[in-house]
């Protein structure tokens, strides 16, 4: 049986149906990477699992228990095994370094000022940034940001880290150096890990499994190779960059003289308009 199982899941926004059915296996100590398009549902399926969103239908297993039936007393439990680095870091600003990756640690457990400040000191160092308690959000650069999250996340050494675009933003050195460390906590801390990421480059470097999430539902689930090998459109055009034909966008060769170039915002996720972006703040 899979540690978290995903089955006949819906979800809509009033008319926005974001799933339609969606079932998804995450295996006990695997790392497993959702890819899809921006506004596909990668977000809102990482908040459906961690009880931050409700589902309309269909049930998510966790360890064998249905979270989607859980009190909020009882899904304390469920969140306290689960780190979670969120879209855009989602630091508090106004705390420091310390209380931001305190923060899990106080709010499960019943841990002496001492136990904390180490096991803050301990997680700052696993993400490379040793020494930092002091700092504010605001000192600090996308990347930093980026680790100070994941301390957080880890901090609470959960026995599952769910990662939300975590290299999203970054300059290709804090792409490495953060998919390194995702791969290096999968090593050392044992978790299970499932990267939300709509980058290619990272999937193909720190998945053991892929799945890709489309209109719905999951349209593929495999291996690396066997999604490099994959015939179907949907993910080649996904996993080459291959952009869709818009009629809007008037072809360059085209003989046509009154062709109106318009090009169509809204794939476009940004601070402004995600609403991932404010949340948890
Ligand atoms: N809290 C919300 N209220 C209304 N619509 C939402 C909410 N969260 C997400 N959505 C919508 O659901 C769809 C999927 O969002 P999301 O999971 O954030 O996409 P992504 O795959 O880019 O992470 C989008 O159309 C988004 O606008
Ligand atoms: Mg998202």
């Amino acid at each position: 049986m899979a540690l978290i199982e995903f089955r006949g899941v819906q979800k809509a926004f009033g008319p926005k149906v974001v799933y339609r059915h969606l079932d998804l296996d995450v295996f006990e100590g695997e790392s497993l990477t959702i890819i899809g398009g921006s506004g596909q549902g990668k977000s809102v399926m990482l908040k459906m699992l961690i009880g931050l969103l409700p589902v309309d239908r269909g049930s998510i297993q966790f360890q064998g228990r249905d979270v989607t039936t859980l009190t909020e007393a009882e899904f304390s439990a469920v969140r306290r095994q689960v780190g979670m680095l969120f879209q855009g870091a989602a630091l508090f600003d106004s705390l420091d370094v310390r209380e931001n990756v305190a923060y899990g640690l106080r709010e499960h457990y019943q841990m002496s000022e001492a136990e904390i400040s180490e096991r803050v000191r301990e997680s700052l160092a696993y993400v490379g940034l040793p020494g930092i308690e002091s700092m504010w959000p605001a000192d600090l650069s996308g990347g930093m940001k980026k680790r100070v999250g994941l301390a957080r996340a880890i901090a609470v050494r959960p026995a599952v880290l769910l990662y939300d675009e975590p290299t999203t933003g970054l300059d290709p050195i804090n792409v490495t150096r953060i998919n390194h460390l995702i791969l290096h906590l999968k090593k050392t801390l044992h978790a299970t890990s499932v990267v939300v990421t709509h980058d290619m480059a990272s999937a193909f470097a720190i998945s053991d499994r892929i799945a890709m999430i489309h209109e719905g539902g999951v349209i593929f689930s495999g291996t690396c190779e066997e999604l490099r090998a994959s015939t179907d459109r949907r993910v080649r055009d996904f996993i080459e960059g291959n952009a869709p034909q818009d009629p809007h966008i008037a072809d360059p060769d085209a003989t046509e003289p009154n062709a109106t170039p318009s090009r169509s915002q809204d794939t476009l996720s940004t601070p402004a308009t995600d609403p991932n972006f404010s949340e948890r703040r």
